[in-house]
């Protein structure tokens, strides 16, 4: 049997970056409120008529195939999670595969938001371990800014997500020691609409009930997010899906080289940090810098986290991911 190690990360960030106090110019918040609640001081959001959801994507898996050392062409398999993708349909898979210019191989798109990344790493691994492909281009991307409310109204919400990329390859690999150990996925419909975007869809708010309505009380297009709600399960479903994947390889929370939670907001990265007793160097975080980016997080931060050397040959490294759905789960790596 075949493993999956990942060879390749790359991210992109759109240029244009939003302060907090740019945000508090057209809604009623304060850098001290984001910062104090979130930990977040910046985010970037793209201009209009510069990137999709897709194109930054492009971007990143560009990198990622040059620091495989990959041609395009070896790729036989493409991932990519998102929850807003440039059109309703087709999902963003397909553009990546027109847009990277690759032969016909299949592409999925994953809907799993927070957790659409883990979800795809751990597809690509099934696919690379049952001996079915050889290297899968995993991309999480989101361009969240234009569909957010920026309104005083949405303020809960909008000063949380910013725009962004990132992707991996996942690569065969014969030594069983190596690569991905195992991933744990998990989801709980109970809790759907406690964040969720609901709106168009063929459920409770369809196209065709907006475009007669014109209502403009209508926010059913806005994303909603029971923000405390979501706080008091993400804690504790990130600590359960550690524990499982650390457990299942006969680990313990001190074997932790690098923990990549997905970048939700700083405070539950640190509560998840003290439960676990581990250090600073232990847990790597960048959400100061670009919000919560959803699928694009964890790729983002391994990329970032990698690039600053703080991933070596040898480490373990625990990615672990909570969101809407809810869904979470979690990958244990053997670098
Ligand atoms: C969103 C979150 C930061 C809000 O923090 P909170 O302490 O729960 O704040 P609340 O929603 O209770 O709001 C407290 C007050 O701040 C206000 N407020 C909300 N957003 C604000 C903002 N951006 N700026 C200023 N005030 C704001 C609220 O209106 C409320 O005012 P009130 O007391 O007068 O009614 C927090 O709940 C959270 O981080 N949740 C998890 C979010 C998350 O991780 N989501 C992604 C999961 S993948």
């Amino acid at each position: 049997m075949y493993n999956s190690r990942i060879s390749g990360l790359g991210y992109y960030v759109p240029e244009n970056v939003v302060t907090n106090d740019d945000l508090s110019k057209v809604m009623d918040t304060s850098d001290e409120w984001i910062q104090e609640r979130t930990g977040i001081k910046e985010r970037r959001h793209v201009e209009k008529g510069t990137d999709t959801t897709t194109s930054m994507g492009v971007k990143a898996a560009k990198q990622a195939i040059e620091r495989a050392g990959i041609d395009k062409d070896d790729i036989d398999f493409i991932v990519f999670a998102t929850l807003s993708p440039d059109y309703y349909f087709p999902g963003p898979g397909v553009l990546v595969q027109r847009d990277l210019g690759i032969k016909t191989v299949g592409a999925l798109d994953v809907r799993n938001q927070c957790s659409g990344f883990v979800y795809g790493v751990s597809v690509a691994d099934q696919y690379i371990k049952s001996g079915m492909y050889k290297n899968v281009l995993v991309i999480g991307s989101e361009l969240h800014s234009h569909g957010l409310d920026m309104t005083t109204r949405g303020r809960g919400v909008s000063v949380i997500f910013g725009d962004g990329a990132g992707a991996a390859i996942l690569t065969r690999e014969e030594d069983s020691s190596k690569g991905v150990l195992s991933s744990h996925l998990h989801s709980e419909g109970q809790h759907a609409e406690e964040l969720s975007l609901i709106a168009p869809g063929m459920g409770k708010r369809w196209v065709t009930d907006i475009i007669e309505e014109k209502d403009p009380e209508d926010i059913s297009y806005f994303p909603y997010m029971n923000g405390q709600f979501v706080f008091k399960n993400a804690v504790v479903r990130f600590s359960e899906v550690i524990m499982e994947g650390l457990q299942t390889n006969n680990l313990g929370p001190q074997d932790i080289d690098m923990l990549i939670p997905h970048q939700a907001n700083l405070r539950i990265s640190q509560f998840v940090q003290k439960k676990f007793g581990l250090s600073d160097d232990q847990v790597f975080n960048n959400i100061m810098n670009y919000g919560n980016t959803t699928a694009a997080s964890i790729p983002i931060a391994l990329t970032e986290a990698w690039e600053q050397g703080k991933v070596k040959e040898g480490d373990l490294v625990v990615l672990a991911a909570f969101g809407s759905g809810f869904t979470w789960g979690s990958v244990i790596i053997r670098w």
